[in-house]
This record gives structure tokens, C-alpha cells and sequence, in this order.
């Protein structure tokens, strides 16, 4: 290992400043004389899109193996997959001379309509963290570096450059941050990339607090931020800010002014020292790893198969599926001859091969005869022949297979959707073909939720498989066939329709602004909470075995936090197939201080079993599993009392549930203030025992100046009105009979609580 603070002293200011903006697209500035080489970093992240031309952005990439894409690999729920698919992603960078890939995504499904869904994996901060966290620590043991990105609240592509996330610190801390502090803490990615957007008002490119406070220091990130790809504006605020490498580049006036800032002594030489620290660190490791060779395009084609068949989530079955004994098949849809299997933009992977649906139908069909009609236009036109000659051909089959894609224009990087619809040609086909084929199964390709309450009663079955990478044709046939047995669950709510969605009355914003108004109710959090019917729950999926869930404990009924618990249940294969079941863990707060959503996942575990076969999963739950963030106390705080713990086979199919009690061993101090009301003194557990002798008296006497007990008065309503007065205002009522002012006595009892707290 080079030594780093060596290079770097003899570095000069304006070698510093250069080294910290890229060299071309895709490099990072060489420095010949101290012996510093460039680094190659790429896009990702579901494939390794290395353009030949680090000069260049759009030329074609080398071929590499697109894998499904984080929707579909999110519905997996299986981090070991994910760890495998991580290496394989590793072992191409290696053979395709890429020292980072730009990739995963960690950002938030907050709206279904963000048009880069497909690249985030889920509405759901713990799952996310865990799978992205699997994946990076797949990559990385390669020796080769991830790029978490887009740090943070990056929800929408909408205005994605200048548009300020509002969001509120409990929010921030508890949905937008969770899935990067946890990649960050147990994958340690080389580097992380900072979103376009602002946040509360700063660019994510200089926001100090983001990049610095929380993520170097609270969380120890130890590689380098980088930007995202034209995310600087000024390139001394975004070094103040935390960012460590601009990219892309070169820009040569960016470099002279930060030399020209650190000489005029508005730029401390010391920030610039610890960016180039970060840089030298991480491109002097990416260096040890010896790049070229091949990689096995075959067993990586069998893997991105198998993710993709482990991604596709069965959203219903009536008993159509598996496909047996067909005579004649119905394939129906551009998408099965044209297959959709990846997004537009920076993603996009030029892939070593694709799979085509109805080919790989054919492979496993046997003897039965394949008829194909085209459904729908590539566009969004009407066209009526074409569903006419679909329902001929599905009328005259044993069973119709329709494959249906949202079209390119829908969705991608760089807009978002503007409605969660099929077309209208679509969704026509589908009823006009399930009028007249009952054995109507539906395939569904897109990267993000859709509505489907118009014709999902008509469908015998119905599978999502996602974005499913370059051989998800082959998965879907697997699964059509039985050869594959269907475990994927649903990491996004499927809602009834997008009126329901939770940001819908705070998207996508407006005069620069969008306010996550809906707080932490995001994805199931808000339809769990408000008792919101929706399509298909998060956690959902159907398989073609059943579970039974059995013999459900907790390692202990009354815990401390800091010991957390453990959670096992026996799960059984009670049907004739082998299968995989995800168990999920969510747990429920009885009563806290702050509002908290109806349930939360906090755990879960993906395991496989033969028929008849039981085994137990055994699932932890640490302190945060049961903390919540106190903006008040700017920390997560744990309360005493009673959780139920959740055990489920979604987050709508609760199949146990345990109720523990929880002892808090934090010493918070308590955070009355002087506009307090009488309720706050009387249920903080300190400010009780100060302020009752005050209160008592006080409070009877106001409860007879306003009637309580009389007729218009009901004593519990009055006793209500007094509780949730400030004392402050209560005593102010009585000032003429106080020996002292109102607002000294609270001052004393807020001067006597402080001795407490301490
Ligand atoms: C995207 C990033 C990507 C970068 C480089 C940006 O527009 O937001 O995700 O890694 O371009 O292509």
C-alpha cells in the first residue's frame, strides 16, 4: 500500500485541486510524477456499462450481463442471491477494467411515479438496507469498489437537478437514511455518490451536515463522496460541503478556482488535503486489484436466470399455474418476441446476449403448438385489428399468455411517469382476451407498480417480473412450467390507484420545492396506518406450495434494548412442491411519545423447504428494531412498555403475533420547556413529581371556574381543556393571587428539573 500521506505532502496545491476533478468521463486524475494512476469508475448498477471512450458518454459499452434490475432483485428478499449476483458484477469489472462500479441505488420508493424506480430497490428502508448492503459486500470481495448513490431523499426524477426535498429530520433519519447507514456501517463502499437534488434548501453537493456530519463522522464513512455527474455547481462550496471528487471532467476552471480559493484563504488548505486524502486512499486500493482477463458469460447468464425467476412475484393464481398438458398455447405481446428487461439511461447495459420469451417457451413446451399475435403497438396508438387477432388466437388455445410491457416511453431515468396505468390498448386486450380465454395468465414487465383493478378479476393468473435482465425470458418460462417455483415478494404496496398513493397530494411539488408531507408514512406505513384498501400488500406473493407457520417464540418476554431478542418460528411445506417462503418480522409500538406507523418490517428471513419439510428461522431484533428518531433529542430513543411482534408471510398476512415489553435503558433527560403544558409535566415521569403539589391545587380551582361537573360542562371534557393548557397559561389565569410572577415559578421548576436531569 502506497503511503498516502507521503504523495500527499509532496503534492502541489494545484495537483491537489486537479486530482479532486475527474480527468475525462469516466477517470480520475492521474498524477505520473508521484506515481498516483487514474481510476476508472463506470455505471452500473445492474450491469457493468463500460464505454471503451472515457471521453465520452453515449457511445456504445462493452458487452457484460445485464441482470434483472433492483425492482425485481428487491423481490427476491434474498440477500445471499444478492451477494452472489454482487460477486458476479465484481468478477466483470475485474475482466472489463473498472475499478467502481456507480452503483446500488439506496434512494426511497416514495412515489410509484418516480421514474427511476426501477433502480431503487424498495418503499422500505430496512429492506433496502439490507439487500444493498449484500450486494455491495458481494462486489467489493472482488476488489473492485461500489458507489452507493443518490445520497439522499433523490425520489423523483421531476426537476431531479434543482428540486429541494423538505424533509423533516424524523423523517430523514427514519426512512430516507436508514438503507445508506446500514451500507455504509456493514459494506463500507469505497464510494458514495451525492444526489443532484437539494435537501432542505442545499444542494446534496454542499451539504455540509449530509455529507460531512453525518455520513463521515456519525456513520464513519472512510472512502470518498463523489458527485453526481454534473451535481457541482461551485466546486470550493461542494469541498467545504464533503464532496471529494467532482466528476465528470476535465474542468479546468474548476480546479483554478479552488487553487485560487485556498491562496485567498477562503478555502482551508486543510479540507482540500482531507478530499485528496479520500481520493489517493481509494484509487491506490482500487489499484492492488490486477485488472483484464475473462469472465463466464455462461454461468453469469444462469445466474441473472435465477435471480430473475427468484425476482418474479406471483401476484395471483387461480390454479392455472403451472402449465400442464397445453395443447395449444397463445403467446400474446410484443414483449414476447421483443422482451423489456431493462430501463433507459445511465443504466442501460449493452448485453452479452437476451433471451427471447417465446423461444424459451418453446424450449419447455414439449409437444404443445405456440401460435403468437402481436396484441399492441410499440406505441402508445390504439390499433383494434391487433387485439382482434389476439383474441382469435387465444379463443382457438388451451391457454393465452399475455406479455405485457409498459412502453419504453413510460418510464426511465430522467422523467418520471405521469399516471401508473398500462395503455389503453393494453388494458383493452387483456379484458377482450380474458372474455374469451378463461385460462388467461398475464406476464407483466415494468419497473415500477401499476394499477391493474380494471382487469386483474378477469386474469386466471397474473406474474410481475419486473425488469428481469437479459435472461428473464428463460425465468419466465421456469416459472410458467413449474420449474421454477414462484417466491418473490412484493417490495412496493401495488396500489388500487395513485390517488391512494401516499405523496400524491405532495408530488412532485411545486416553486422548487417538494414537501414530503406524509412524513415517515410512506408505502405500507401510510396504507397500514390509515386502513387503506390497496391492490397488493408490500410483502405480497404467491408460490405454488402453501406454509404453515408453527411454535412462534420470543427468546424472552421482558427484554432491555440494548440485548434486543430474537424471534424463531417452524415453518412448513405443507404442499407437493419444494419452495421458498420469506418470513417477515414486523413489529408495533403500543404507545409512544411520537406518532409511529401501525407496523414495521424489522426483519425477515428467506428460507427453503422441500415437501413436508420444517425448519426454523430464527430472526434478531437489536435496539433500532425497536427505536424510533426523537427530533427532539436528535438521537434514537427507545420508550419502555409493550411491542407486539408481527410474524408474517406478508405485511398483510400476519400469521403470529407475540406481545414483549421493552426496558429502555436510556437516561433521557426530560424536555420540558417553559410553554409546556400540564399534560407534558404530569407524563414525564421527572417533571411529575416537581410540578404536581403546583398543579393539583391550581387545576381544581380552574376546573370550578369553567363549570366543570355542570350540565354544559362534562367534567372530562374541562379536565381535557386544563391538561393541555401550558402551566405557564394556567398560572397566568391566577396571577393576582400568586405570591410570585407566573413565569418565575415556571422558571423554578424548570431550574429544579434541570438538577434532576443532571
Ligand atoms: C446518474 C447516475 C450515474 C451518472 C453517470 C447520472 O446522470 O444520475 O446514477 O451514475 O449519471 O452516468
Amino acid at each position: 500500500m502506497a503511503d498516502i500521506q507521503s504523495i500527499l505532502s509532496q503534492m502541489t496545491l494545484e495537483e491537489k485541486a486537479a486530482l479532486c476533478t475527474g480527468a475525462s468521463f469516466w477517470t480520475t486524475t492521474p498524477v505520473k510524477r508521484l506515481g498516483v494512476p487514474e481510476m476508472l469508475v463506470t455505471d452500473g448498477p445492474h450491469g457493468v456499462r463500460r464505454v471503451p471512450d472515457v471521453t465520452s458518454i453515449l457511445t456504445e459499452s462493452l458487452p457484460a450481463t445485464c441482470f434483472p434490475t433492483a425492482s425485481s432483485l428487491a423481490s427476491t428478499w434474498n440477500v445471499d442471491l444478492l451477494r452472489e449476483m454482487g460477486q458476479a458484477l465484481g468478477e466483470e469489472c475485474v475482466a472489463l477494467n473498472v475499478d467502481v462500479i456507480l452503483g446500488p441505488g439506496a434512494n426511497m420508493k416514495r412515489t410509484p411515479l418516480c421514474g427511476r424506480n426501477f433502480e431503487y430497490f424498495a418503499e422500505d428502508p430496512f429492506l433496502a438496507g439490507e439487500l444493498v448492503t449484500s450486494l455491495i459486500n458481494g462486489i467489493q470481495s472482488k476488489g473492485v469498489g461500489a458507489s452507493l448513490k443518490h445520497y439522499a431523499a433523490n425520489s423523483q426524477e421531476f426537476h431531479r437537478h434543482s428540486v429541494s426535498a423538505e424533509v423533516d429530520e424524523r423523517t430523514l433519519r427514519e426512512i430516507y437514511l436508514p438503507a445508506f447507514e446500514k451500507a455504509v456501517k456493514k459494506a463500507k463502499p469505497w464510494t458514495v455518490m451525492c444526489a443532484y437534488n437539494k435537501l432542505n434548501g442545499t444542494l446534496c453537493s454542499e451539504h455540509h451536515e449530509l455529507l460531512v456530519d453525518i455520513l463521515k463522522n456519525e456513520w464513519g464513512f472512510e472512502g470518498l463522496v463523489v458527485s453526481d455527474w454534473g451535481a457541482v455547481h461551485d466546486r470550493v462550496a461542494s469541498l467545504k460541503g464533503g464532496v471529494d471528487l467532482e466528476m465528470p471532467g476535465p474542468k479546468e476552471v474548476r480546479v483554478k478556482n479552488v487553487v485560487e480559493a485556498v491562496q485567498a484563504g477562503e478555502l482551508d488548505e486543510a479540507v482540500l488535503n482531507e478530499a485528496v486524502r479520500r481520493i489517493l486512499t481509494i484509487v491506490f486500493k482500487a489499484a492492488e486489484t490486477p485488472k483484464g482477463g475473462k469472465f463466464d458469460i455462461d454461468a453469469h447468464h444462469a445466474l441473472a436466470r435465477r435471480i430473475a425467476a427468484e425476482g418474479i412475484v406471483m401476484l395471483k393464481n387461480n390454479g392455472v399455474l403451472p402449465i400442464k398438458g397445453a395443447q395449444q398455447i397463445a403467446v400474446i405481446g410484443r414483449a414476447a418476441r421483443e422482451p423489456y428487461f431493462q430501463g433507459g439511461g445511465s443504466s442501460h447495459i449493452n448485453s452479452t446476449r437476451v433471451d427471447i420469451p417465446i423461444d424459451e417457451l418453446k424450449k419447455l413446451a414439449g409437444n404443445a403448438e405456440l401460435t403468437y399475435a402481436e396484441g399492441y403497438p410499440p406505441d402508445l396508438s390504439f390499433q383494434q385489428p391487433l387485439i382482434d387477432e389476439a383474441v382469435s388466437a387465444a379463443g382457438a388455445a388451451d391457454v393465452a399468455l399475455l406479455y405485457i410491457c409498459l412502453p419504453a416511453a413510460k418510464e426511465s431515468e430522467g422523467y418520471d411517469r405521469a399516471d401508473l396505468d398500462l395503455t389503453p390498448q393494453q388494458v383493452a386486450l387483456i379484458k377482450a382476451v380474458c372474455a374469451v380465454q378463461p385460462r388467461t395468465v398475464v406476464i407483466l414487465n415494468n419497473g415500477a407498480a401499476v394499477t391493474v383493478s380494471e382487469w386483474i378479476g378477469d386474469a386466471a393468473a397474473v406474474l410481475e417480473a419486473w425488469m428481469m435482465g437479459q435472461a428473464g425470458a428463460g425465468a419466465i418460462a421456469d416459472v410458467l412450467f413449474g420449474r421454477a417455483n414462484p417466491s418473490g415478494k412484493l417490495a412496493e404496496t401495488f396500489p388500487l390507484k395513485l390517488a391512494d398513493t401516499p405523496a400524491f397530494l405532495n408530488y412532485p411539488g411545486e416553486n422548487g420545492k417538494v414537501r414530503y408531507g406524509e412524513g415517515i408514512f410512506i408505502g405500507y406505513r401510510y396504507y397500514d396506518t390509515k386502513g387503506i384498501p390497496v391492490q397488493f400488500p408490500f410483502g405480497h406473493g404467491e408460490t405454488y406450495t402453501t406454509f404453515a407457520y408453527s411454535q412462534h417464540r420470543v427468546s424472552a418476554s421482558t427484554f432491555k434494548d440494548e440485548d434486543g431478542l430474537t424471534v424463531s418460528v417452524s415453518v412448513t411445506n405443507t404442499g407437493t412442491v419444494a419452495g421458498k417462503e420469506v418470513v417477515q418480522v414486523y413489529v408495533h409500538d403500543h404507545k409512544s411519545a411520537l406518532v409511529r406507523p401501525a407496523k414495521e418490517l424489522k426483519g425477515f428471513a428467506k428460507v427453503e423447504l422441500q415437501p413436508g419439510e420444517t425448519r426454523t428461522v430464527t430472526i434478531p431484533l437489536d435496539f433500532r428494531a425497536f427505536a424510533y428518531y426523537h427530533p427532539g433529542y436528535r438521537q434514537w430513543v427507545t420508550e419502555d412498555g409493550e411491542f407486539d411482534i408481527l410474524i408474517g408471510a406478508s405485511s398483510a398476512d400476519i400469521r403470529c403475533t407475540e406481545t414483549v415489553t421493552l426496558q429502555s435503558s436510556l437516561k433521557l433527560p426530560s424536555l420540558l420547556n417553559n410553554l409546556s403544558t400540564i399534560r407534558d409535566w404530569l407524563e414525564d415521569p421527572k417533571g411529575k413529581v416537581i410540578a404536581e403539589p403546583v398543579i393539583g391545587e391550581i387545576m381544581a380551582k380552574m376546573m370550578k371556574l369553567f363549570g366543570a361537573g355542570e350540565n354544559a360542562a362534562p367534567a372530562s371534557g374541562m379536565e381535557d381543556m386544563v391538561l393541555d393548557m401550558p402551566l405557564l397559561a394556567l398560572l397566568e389565569f391566577q396571577e393576582n393571587d400568586l405570591p410570585i410572577p407566573p413565569g418565575k415559578i415556571v422558571d423554578q421548576l424548570l431550574e429544579q428539573l434541570r438538577g434532576v436531569n443532571e
